[in-house]
């Protein structure tokens, strides 16, 4: 059975959650949404058709997940209109970049907790969300947890200590697809492609890789090496990569969005999205 669920912070993230619920087949009787603003709260219902309020505690009441998708800086006090609602029997799930279970687990005692990592194509159902459960989230909290995350695509249970990884790998990980796609197509117009040209090549030739890659069995590795021939076109454009330092970039910028990750979780007041 699909548990109920209240998602607070109805931002992109919770609008994301709130209709990829509803595509995976939550009746929207079963889902409440919160926010702080009442134009916003018309707006989502207008949307979604799910029940929306000003009053997180109305939203949380005889919910069994509780999705947080509030900006880290706001959990402290999202958590203080909450703390009295909840029971033992509800799960909070975390999508807040940086909050660490501990810091829920200080402000709400006996509360199971499970922190994740969404990324933005969730709202394609084609996310991919790693998640970690806390102290007191049992074998059913991770799984009612799983089921909603599961709701928006694929998802990977790993150690805490990961997810600064996960937030600098799949969290940020969208963005790199679209630099890459930007630079593409920059690139293709000035060899001369119409611009409407250039862009739907781009798109498809990403999408049609990123496609072979998730449902081959071969590494990234081996497609590459399967379409560069000795002194062919792709060597040649690989090589320009490799002079260029493109691996040493990319290393370098997922350190970089690990880093600040860590320091969010440190202040746990970025404002970042991760
Ligand atoms: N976007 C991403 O790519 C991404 C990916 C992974 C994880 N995340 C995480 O997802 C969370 C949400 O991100 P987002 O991009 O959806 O942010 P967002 O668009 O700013 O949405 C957050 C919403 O929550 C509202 N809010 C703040 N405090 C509240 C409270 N106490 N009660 C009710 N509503 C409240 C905000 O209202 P105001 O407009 O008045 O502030 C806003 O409408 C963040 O913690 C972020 O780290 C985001």
């Amino acid at each position: 059975m699909k548990p109920t669920v209240a998602i607070l912070g109805a931002g992109s993230m919770g609008e994301t959650f709130g209709l990829g619920l509803l595509r995976a087949g939550w009746e929207t009787s079963d889902l409440s949404i919160a926010d702080r603003r009442h134009e916003r709260i018309r707006e989502v219902e207008f949307l979604t058709g799910i029940t929306a309020t000003l009053d997180a505690a109305q939203a949380v009441a005889g919910k069994r997940v509780i999705v947080v998708a509030v900006k880290p800086k706001d959990v402290p006090a999202l958590l203080e209109q909450i703390r009295e609602t909840l029971a033992a029997d509800q799960v909070i799930v975390s999508i807040a970049a940086g909050v660490t279970i501990a810091s829920y687990e200080k402000e709400l005692p006996d509360i199971p907790i499970v922190r994740s990592m969404p990324n933005t194509p969730a709202a394609i159902d084609e996310g991919m969300t790693a998640y970690c459960g806390g102290t007191h989230a049992d074998t059913e909290a991770i799984k009612d947890a799983a089921a909603v995350l599961g709701a928006v695509g694929d998802t990977i249970e790993l150690s805490e200590d990961l997810l600064d990884a996960v937030t600098a790998v799949s969290g940020t990980g969208p963005a790199y697809a679209f630099l890459l796609a930007e630079a593409m197509t920059e690139a293709a117009i000035r060899e001369g492609l119409p611009h409407y040209a250039a862009e739907r090549l781009v798109h498809q030739t990403l999408r049609g890789a990123g496609m072979l890659l998730a449902g081959s069995d071969k590494s990234a590795f081996r497609l590459r090496s399967d379409v560069t021939s000795p002194g062919g076109t792709t060597a040649a454009a690989m090589y320009a990569l490799e002079e260029g330092g493109f691996r040493t970039l990319i290393e370098d910028a997922i350190r970089a969005a690990a880093r600040r990750s860590r320091e969010l979780g440190r202040t746990a007041a970025g404002d970042s999205d991760g």
